[in-house]
């Protein structure tokens, strides 16, 4: 008895394996479109606080104005400092998928 109980365990934790979603799939709904790389997490939680992401990835900024665009944000729009080691990954992944070649929009469109 004891051991049927733990073949059928076996297989129900095997089988429900097999119907995950394909984990690019999932993730990327999870992130709501922002691409993998260091500081998604941060731009994710951090600005959507007061406006949709779409604000943020509809812009195609380089990192100083990038940078000029938070400092607004924080100066004029009341939004919370990042700490210190934040900016880093802020300003990087902006930069890196939302600058002036918008690599994120061309990875969507698949070029
Ligand atoms: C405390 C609130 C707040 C937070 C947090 C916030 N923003 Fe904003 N943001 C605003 C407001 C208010 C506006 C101007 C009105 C609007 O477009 O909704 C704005 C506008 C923008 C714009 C458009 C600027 C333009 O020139 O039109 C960008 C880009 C932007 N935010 C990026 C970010 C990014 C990136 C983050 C996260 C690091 C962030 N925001 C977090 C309040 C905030």
């Amino acid at each position: 008895m004891r051991k049927n109980i733990r073949k059928l365990s076996f297989l129900v934790v095997f089988a429900s394996w097999g119907f995950q979603a394909p984990a690019g799939y999932a993730s990327e709904d999870e992130w709501l479109g922002l691409p993998e790389g260091n500081g998604r997490e941060e731009v994710f939680y951090s600005c959507q606080a007061c406006h949709s992401l779409m604000t943020v990835t509809q812009q195609g900024l380089n990192r100083e104005s990038w940078k000029e665009t938070l400092v607004w944000m924080i100066e004029e729009q009341g939004m919370a400092e990042p700490d210190e080691e934040e900016w880093g990954p802020i300003l990087d992944y902006l930069s890196t998928f939302y600058g002036r070649d918008r690599k994120a929009k061309n990875m969507a469109a698949g070029d």
